[in-house]
């Protein structure tokens, strides 16, 4: 059972609290009952949606000088990371729970934080007083409050947001979320009655399964409740909680959400995980997306939606009189920095074509390669992971690489790299950023990773890396390790003190399995690397 849950023991009158996200601030909220874990969202980060702006032709504030507002914050894992990262921008959160807001502000406090505020304010009384916002991040809220807060929430963009300003906003998505209900409506059905959390998300569980099990594994109907109770068996009870059980919780379709933004004088500008153009659609289905013309940039999402099922939304939307430039040009990498999770294929299979060099992308996606200069650009993409290289020193190292002298033959050459590298973009494989993100590969005589990621690593098992995403660290000691990093200390200090550690856990009694005895120098220096790799280390 989760910690959070636990920590509800005692309390009455969950059935009425999860009404009171869906009424009014004055009922007790469920998210002061039923504690919601807090993370960093990579796909909300404001560098990412300044470059998805700057991509369609606007001129987004720069990460390095922005006011970033977030609805419905929780307890700022989001917001701390980022305001920690960029000082010299301003960040606010709103959320209606008094225990997150609480939580929250004692987070920012603690790290010193002036640049950001917390404030315990019901989305509904918001007025446009709060000032103009570069970038509003909603996620995880829109398909679990009621429709008057829905309405304000897009109704807060409009007026909100600055003239060149970008909003975030999730939601669970039609028509994906149609199967996901099956499930769903059993659950709800068993816990009808149920008021104790606890009890809800037991009988909840037990219920699925039972009946998922029972049910016919050659019908439609019991191959869509054992495969989403596969998936429920995985989401922690907190979120099953918040996310599954709330009755009053809806999912739209992409063409609901953009009527709303269309009242409020908002336009589409892209999806947050742009620019994966087919969102892994199959071939019939991408020859069925390419009779759409790029102008009709809603129809082509709303049909890709229905073709590949999307049950998860997290659409971005601009003011309506902002022009914007769709498609993807040739030339479209160049003001970029780039980066790639990717590594030559240990194993090289035959090769499809004479020449051909087998890639691995962090995604899970392998691509056979056999133009020299994107074999050379995709070695040193992930050589310098996870940092980014600027496009004209990844198209001068990647000529270079591949013997292409400078010459009449360099143009034509540069012209099929950027072809084949755009393509690769398309597939979501490749990281665009108007500015790099601020990490280094490089291991300083002193390392020191962010005082955020110190501060998690002392914690808990999940820190946010310098990309803003969540990574999870594998023991206690890599824990440890993380936590000594403030920069004050070299190798030779870091060895000391990780052997101090172990010695003081060995005689705590602390059971870890692979505990070892004593560190070694080049131990250290491979955690290091490791943590590099891991974009833990600061720029
Ligand atoms: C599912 S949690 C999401 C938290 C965080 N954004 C995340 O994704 O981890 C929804 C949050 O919305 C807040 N919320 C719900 N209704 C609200 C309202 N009317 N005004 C402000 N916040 C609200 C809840 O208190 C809760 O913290």
């Amino acid at each position: 059972m989760d910690e959070a849950l636990r920590r509800v023991l005692g309390w009455n009158g969950c059935n009425q609290a999860g009404q009171a996200a869906m009424t009014s601030a004055s009922a007790i909220n469920p998210y002061d009952a039923v504690a919601y874990p807090g993370h960093s969202f990579a796909q909300t980060h404001p560098a990412r949606l300044a470059t998805i702006a700057h991509f369609h032709g606007m001129s987004p504030a720069l990460p390095s000088a922005m006011r970033v507002l977030e609805l419905g914050c929780g307890r700022g894992g989001n917001l701390v990371p980022m305001a920690a990262q960029f000082p010299q921008s301003d960040f606010l959160g709103i959320d209606l729970s008094a225990d997150s807001i609480r939580q929250a502000s004692e987070t920012a406090a603690a790290f010193g934080l002036r640049n950001l505020a917390f404030r315990q304010q019901d989305i509904l009384t918001l007025e446009a007083d709060l000032g103009r916002f570069d970038y509003i991040i909603v996620h995880g809220v829109y398909s679990w409050v009621p429709e008057a807060v829905r309405e304000r929430i897009i109704a807060l963009f409009g007026m909100l947001l600055a003239p060149q300003g970008v909003a975030y906003v999730s939601y669970n998505a039609l028509p994906g979320c149609r199967l996901r209900d099956l499930a769903r409506d059993v659950m709800l059905h068993a816990v009808r009655d149920i008021d104790d959390p606890q009890e809800r998300v037991r009988v909840a569980r037990a219920t699925l399964k039972a009946v998922a099990e029972a049910s016919d594994p050659e019908s439609f109907h019991g191959v869509v409740l054992r495969e989403r109770c596969k998936q429920i068996d995985e989401l922690p009870d907190n979120v099953l909680y918040h996310d599954d059980l709330n009755p009053g919780a809806r999912a739209f379709a992409l063409h609901e959400v953009l009527a709303v933004a269309e009242r409020h004088g908002l336009q589409f500008l892209a999806e947050a995980s742009f620019p994966n153009v087919h969102g892994g659609a199959k071939e019939a289905a991408r020859q069925m997306l390419a009779q759409i013309p790029v102008e009709q940039v809603a129809r082509r999402e709303q049909t890709l939606d229905m073709l590949i099922g999307r049950a998860f939304r997290e659409t971005l939307l601009c003011r309506e009189a902002v022009p914007l430039r769709r498609g993807i040009r040739p030339d479209a990498l160049r003001p970029y920095y780039l980066s790639a999770d990717v590594r030559p294929a240990l194993r090289q299979p035959e090769p499809e074509r004479p020449g051909a060099e087998r890639f691995e992308f962090h995604e899970g996606v392998g691509l056979s390669v056999d133009l020299p200069q994107c074999k050379a650009a995709l070695a040193v993409l992930g050589e310098i992971w996870p940092a980014s290289v600027s496009w004209p020193e990844l198209v001068e190292r990647s000529c270079r690489g591949a013997g292409i002298a400078a010459g009449p033959a360099w143009a034509r050459e540069v012209a099929r790299l950027e072809e084949a590298l755009i393509a690769i973009f398309k597939a979501g494989l490749l990281d665009i950023r108007l500015e790099p993100p601020p990490l280094t590969t490089e291991v300083s005589e002193r390392p020191a990773a962010s005082a955020v990621a110190r501060w998690q690593a002392s914690t808990s098992f999940e820190v946010t890396d310098q990309r803003h995403r969540m990574v999870q660290l594998d023991s206690i000691v890599v824990r440890k390790f993380v936590s000594l990093l403030d920069g004050s200390r070299d190798q030779a200090m870091l060895l000391d003190a990780m052997n101090a550690f172990l010695a003081e856990t060995r005689a705590a009694g602390i059971a870890e399995p692979n505990l070892p005895e004593r560190a070694t120098a080049a131990e250290v220096a491979m955690h290091l690397k490791d943590v590099a790799r891991l974009a833990l280390l600061r720029a």
